[in-house]
């Protein structure tokens, strides 16, 4: 089991590249299915995109790295995705609806709970079911079969589901007809499946105000495309600069994607200043707590920045408390950031922080992919060394970041 080693209390000073996101890698990767063929650069090295490539070898399709440029080359390779395959990653479902505008019928298994709480899929199915598709449930399995073709609908989400909504977009961009979402998720990672699909000779549409219009093309071509940056990163490393009193130029990101968190920071004491592409931080006291921080789909405070920023909370001044919308169970790294002394309660949907002057090291466990980048943060700001077990979790999403951190002024050794 590899394990990080954080020597705390390094100032971090320089400048940081953001790599490319994995929640819009993952959806356009299972996009790709429906190509020729497709380069998509700015592909992050991750384990997530790793499972995601097995799942689209098993399919038929190859798939080849060069630097940071995934090549897909289309094949055929059957409609079904085995279970191992299915609990390598949780997101695996968003393949589902690439498959059935291949295949018109697939057969996978549940994704199951995971580290955040359930997972159900019933918008996901309510939604496809609307294009046409009929499930039927057999010991775990999912068959799906659609009669004739898959046909556009009006579809109206109770939730703004961010795999939901990429499902329906790669189950209509090939239905008969025209398919219009309404409540859709409004995430940056939606606009570049979008752009991705479109690249590729789909016929896509996205609205400020969460609707989505979709006109079926009978197949789709080859694409080239570019992955937006990572926001959940960026914000990661602005964390890793704010807490340590640090000076850091963080690149190639899309301020715009952060503008629910930046204000955090400002609330936080942090100077920041914002380019085109970079964010510059910059931290010269002890932080300050944040009033309250609740979080929401976009375009409000990111679930995944929760954790991190819970982090920073930990050893500001003053008390935070935290209500999380999304997912049920998103505190879990609470109990190891206690272990390095922070005072956190927790009750349900809410956290109360209440920032001590100073933490210290102890042995702590990833529990998840941002519960471990709250944790290397945390690290990064406690006194001696702090040995976090566990870090395949983090790995799922940040590609090198010790490495990275390193190269800033940190102190991470990796065994
Ligand atoms: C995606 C992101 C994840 C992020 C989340 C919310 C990827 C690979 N993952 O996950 O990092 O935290 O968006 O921004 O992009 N729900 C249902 N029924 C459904 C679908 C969802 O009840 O059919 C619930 C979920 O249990 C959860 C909430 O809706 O509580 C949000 O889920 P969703 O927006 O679908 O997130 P994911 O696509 O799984």
């Amino acid at each position: 089991m590899e394990r990080y080693i954080v020597e705390g209390l390094k100032r971090l000073n320089g400048e940081m590249e953001v790599h490319g996101a994995k929640n819009a890698a993952l959806p356009i990767l299972a996009a790709s299915l429906l190509c020729d063929s497709c380069e998509l650069h700015n592909c992050p090295e991750l384990s997530d995109i790793g499972a995601a490539r097995n799942i689209l070898e098993h399919l038929g399709c190859t798939t080849k790295k060069e630097g940071d440029t995934l090549i897909i080359t289309g094949g055929e390779g059957g409609c079904t995705i085995p279970d191992q395959l299915m609990r390598e990653m949780r997101s695996s479902i968003v393949f589902l609806g690439a498959i059935l505008a291949k295949y018109r019928q697939a057969s996978l298994t549940f994704p199951g709970g995971c580290e955040l709480g359930p997972r159900p899929i019933d918008l996901h199915i309510g939604a496809l079911k609307r294009l046409g598709v009929t499930f039927q449930e057999e010991g775990g399995s999912l068959r799906c079969t659609v009669k004739g073709k898959l046909h556009g609908a009006s579809i109206s989400l109770p939730f703004p589901s961010v795999g939901a909504t990429e499902n329906i977009m790669l189950a209509a961009s090939l239905a008969q007809g025209h398919t219009v979402i309404r409540n859709a998720a409004r995430e940056p990672e939606i606009a570049d499946l979008a752009a991705f699909l479109n690249s590729a000779g789909a016929k896509i549409s996205t609205a400020a105000d969460g609707t989505i219009h979709i006109d079926g093309v009978k197949k789709l071509g080859s694409a080239v495309h570019t992955v937006i940056p990572d926001r959940i990163v960026g914000i990661t490393y602005l964390c890793c600069g704010a807490i340590t009193q640090g000076d850091l130029l963080v690149r190639k990101v899309n301020p715009e994607h952060f503008s629910a968190v930046l204000p955090i920071f400002e609330e936080m004491g942090c100077q920041l200043r914002c380019g085109v592409d970079a964010v510059h931080i910059r931290s010269s006291q002890r932080l300050r707590a944040v009033k309250s921080i609740a979080t929401m789909p976009y375009p409000g405070f990111p679930t995944d920045a929760l954790a991190p920023i819970m982090a920073l909370t930990a050893v500001a001044e003053g008390t935070s408390v935290f209500t999380e919308n999304i997912f049920q169970n998103r505190y879990k790294q609470a109990w190891e950031l206690e272990r390095m002394g922070a005072d956190i309660k927790t009750e349900g949907r809410v956290a109360i922080v209440r920032g001590v002057p100073a933490l210290h090291s102890a042995q702590v466990y990833c529990t998840d992919l941002r519960g471990g980048a709250s944790l290397v943060i945390a690290a990064l700001a406690a006194q001696g060394q702090t040995v976090i077990h566990n870090v395949k979790h983090i790995v799922r999403g940040y590609q090198d970041l010790d490495y990275a951190l390193n190269r800033v002024g940190a102190s991470i050794a990796r065994e």
